[in-house]
């Protein structure tokens, strides 16, 4: 058995973040979302892992490497453009074989991990597995119609939804799916969809097994999201506290001050965590905030936020709330005259100013 781990894509949703940066490895809890999803497949007994890399694959390979941190043997595979979900299958045909594999979306974050999943499907042998959560508004999602413990049918973000279970970024197939891809034709959005690979497999009646998890998950992918998982994963830190707290700070509830990070003069109410060599001085972070290393926050007060490396933060006077803060970003106040908001913001940016 094979994993297959897509970090190609445009990241469209969390520009300008992803103008530089993959979005797999935007950090959630002060750890790139992607090895979450690593974890999940070494935990689940799987080695052979494909990544499929496409503009960001430097990056991805950097952070990656051989996979031997988690005890997986990584292959990557070129993506030339994002054209869908089954073309990144397509692409990947040499590395897959005819073996089963697990497909799993770099950017979506499974509480449980996969390993009841993929028992599940080691064991009953259906030709396809596919994962499924239930939902609040299903009409937002892929979702999947049952018959008995039998997936009938797909829709894609359905106005009248038959269920309120939707696709979760994590399916199984044997060697029959790269037929299936290769039988789809691009969507509307001229993408190659996974649900129509799906789709496709139920319409030659092969079996489709459903696998409904009952812990959270997350895709990643929009703003909002990004945060909901940084709030769940910092619920379940481990408090520790490795960097240097002075005299008159305060650190309340789970909070994790890393190695070289200094707390000066300032209190961190957990859930929290301050990265390596990160200086937090005559400030506030509040609950459900994660500070990447070499940040510098001073003068100002932080909540529910994700801040990543090397950005400075000093003397802003409100409170900054619901943010994702990229890297290299300095945000501060200013004495130029006349006295005025003044930014270098990147495209697609947002401000929100009281
Ligand atoms: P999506 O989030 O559906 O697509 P995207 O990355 O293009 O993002 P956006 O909609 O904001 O523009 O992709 C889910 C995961 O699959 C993500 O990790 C990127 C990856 N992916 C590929 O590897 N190849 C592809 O062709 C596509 C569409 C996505």
């Amino acid at each position: 058995m094979k994993a297959l781990v897509l970090c190609g894509g445009s990241g469209s949703r969390l520009r300008p973040i992803t103008h530089t940066m993959a979005k797999q490895l935007v950090p959630i809890a002060n750890k790139p979302v992607l090895f979450y999803g690593l974890e999940a497949i070494s935990d689940a007994g799987i080695q052979d892992v494909g990544i499929v890399v496409g503009e960001t694959a430097v990056e991805i390979r950097e952070a990656v490497g051989d996979g031997s941190r988690w005890g997986l043997n990584v292959t990557y595979v070129t993506q030339e453009e994002p054209l869908g979900l089954a073309h990144a299958v397509l692409v990947s045909e040499g590395f897959l074989g005819d073996d089963d594999f697990v497909m799993y979306l770099g950017d979506n974050l499974i509480k449980d991990g996969i390993a009841g999943f993929v028992d599940q499907f080691r064991f009953n042998k259906p030709n396809s597995e596919i994962l499924l959560a239930h939902v609040s508004m299903p009409e937002l999602f892929g979702v999947a119609e049952l018959e008995g413990d039998k997936v009938v049918r797909l829709v894609e973000k359905p106005s009248e939804p038959a269920s309120d279970l939707a696709l979760v970024g994590v399916y199984m197939f044997d060697h029959n799916v790269m037929d299936a891809v290769k039988a789809i034709k691009p969507s509307n959005r001229g993408e190659l969809e996974i649900t129509d690979a799906i789709q496709w497999l139920i319409d030659q009646g092969l079996n489709v097994d459903p696998h409904v998890i009952n812990g959270w998950w997350k895709d990643t992918g929009r703003l909002e999201d990004m945060l909901e998982a940084n709030r769940i994963v910092l619920e379940t830190l481990e408090p520790r506290i490795d960097g240097q707290v002075d005299g008159d700070s305060e650190i309340h509830g789970r909070v994790v001050v890393e190695e070289g990070a200094s707390i000066i003069n300032s209190t961190v109410r957990g859930p929290a965590i301050i990265g390596e060599r990160t200086r937090v001085e005559n400030s506030f972070i509040g609950p459900f905030t994660s500070v990447y290393f070499d940040v510098l926050i001073t003068g100002s007060e932080v909540e529910h936020s994700i801040i990543l490396e090397n950005s400075a933060i000093t003397g802003i006077p409100g409170r900054i709330e619901g943010s994702l803060i990229g890297q290299n970003v300095q945000v501060g106040r200013s004495s130029v005259k006349p006295s005025a908001f003044r930014f270098m913001l990147g495209d697609n940016s947002r401000v929100g100013i009281p």
